[in-house]
């Protein structure tokens, strides 16, 4: 196997190698300098570590945190976050700690998972806890689970806060029920993108389902393409799509439309990331019914379906 700039370092084989159960954390440097190289309080010898919390921040109101991540964010020290935390989020945290953007800038290509998990384990080798803040779930393509995975290789303690993801949140608030008995059996969550140099396919024949709901993450760039191959996979060509940015924040927009017409009609709404595409009956149902208009009136004041 190769040896990459984000492996164990030295100190650490060293004392996994010894049996030790504390870790003893010494000044090293890492080769991948992108984030910052020297945090206070970082490097000083300790020989308990911090814990890390992935936290879940909820789909984006403040208000939908859960109470649990709203105290550790009250008390934390260093806060390691994400594009998707909002500012309100955030501004719960003491105006003291210290915070580490490690998400994707406009003008910046996004910090390399690799770092990201170097950073965590730098930190609470140095004694300090962390909060590492998430957008919606932490285990919804969120690579919570490959932090924790680092974070257990290390001998780092940790613990994981769930969060209200995206699909839930932003459709609950909406008034639009993910199942909905005689419309939709089940919801299914996909990613609408892959790793870079990687063809992005996914099971379309078992995913053009009209019986249950289909949740697009990350899906924007490639709507045109799901829709093709949900169609070729037989799903109709009317069924009903929402496209939700920015759900459950004050720059909430929706887009509604059908399978067929996504494409034109999602570039002509100009809608901006985040945005999930939400695939399926229950749309209309909602609309049907007439809670999704009365929920999304009251809570944002804008009507959530626009035409
Ligand atoms: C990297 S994934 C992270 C998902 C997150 N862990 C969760 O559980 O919601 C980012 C994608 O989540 C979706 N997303 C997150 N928050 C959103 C919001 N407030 N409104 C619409 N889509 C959102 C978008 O599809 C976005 O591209």
């Amino acid at each position: 196997m190769g040896v990459s700039a984000c492996n164990k370092p030295n100190w650490m084989l060293r004392a996994q190698d010894a049996g030790r159960t504390t870790l003893q954390a010494t000044r090293w440097t890492m080769t991948m300098t992108r984030v910052p190289e020297a945090v206070e309080g970082e490097g000083r010898a300790t020989t308990t570590p911090g814990c890390v919390y992935l936290v879940g921040a909820g789909p984006g109101a403040a208000d939908l945190l859960t109470v649990r991540a709203q105290r550790l964010i009250q008390q934390a020290d260093v806060l390691v976050y994400d594009r998707l935390v909002s500012q309100d989020v955030l501004d719960l945290a003491p105006p003291t700690s210290t915070r580490l953007f490690v998400g994707k800038a406009p003008s910046r290509h996004a910090v390399p998972q690799c770092e990201i998990n170097l950073l965590l384990v730098r930190l609470a080798a140095s004694g300090r806890d962390v909060i590492r803040l998430k957008g919606g779930d932490p285990f919804i393509f969120g690579r919570g689970g490959e932090e924790v995975e680092h974070l257990a290789r290390f001998g780092i303690p940790h613990e994981v806060v769930p969060g209200i993801t995206a699909a839930s949140g932003c459709l609950s608030a909406l008034g639009i029920p993910l199942t909905h008995r005689g419309v939709a059996t089940g919801a299914r969550f996909v990613t609408g993108h892959c790793r870079d140099g990687v063809d992005f396919h996914l099971h379309w024949q078992s995913l053009a389902d009209p019986d249950t709901t289909l949740v697009v993450y990350m899906g924007l760039a490639n709507a045109p393409h799901i829709s093709e191959q949900l169609q070729a996979a037989g799903l109709s060509p009317a069924t009903p799509v929402l496209a939700i940015s920015a759900g459950t924040t004050p720059e909430q927009r929706t887009c509604r439309t059908t399978l067929a017409s996504v494409r034109r009609d999602t570039a002509m709404a100009g809608l901006t990331a985040p945005v999930l595409l939400v695939i399926g009956r229950v749309v209309e149902e909602a609309e049907r019914i007439g809670i999704s208009k009365v929920v999304s009136e009251r809570n944002l004041g804008r009507e959530a379906f626009g035409g």
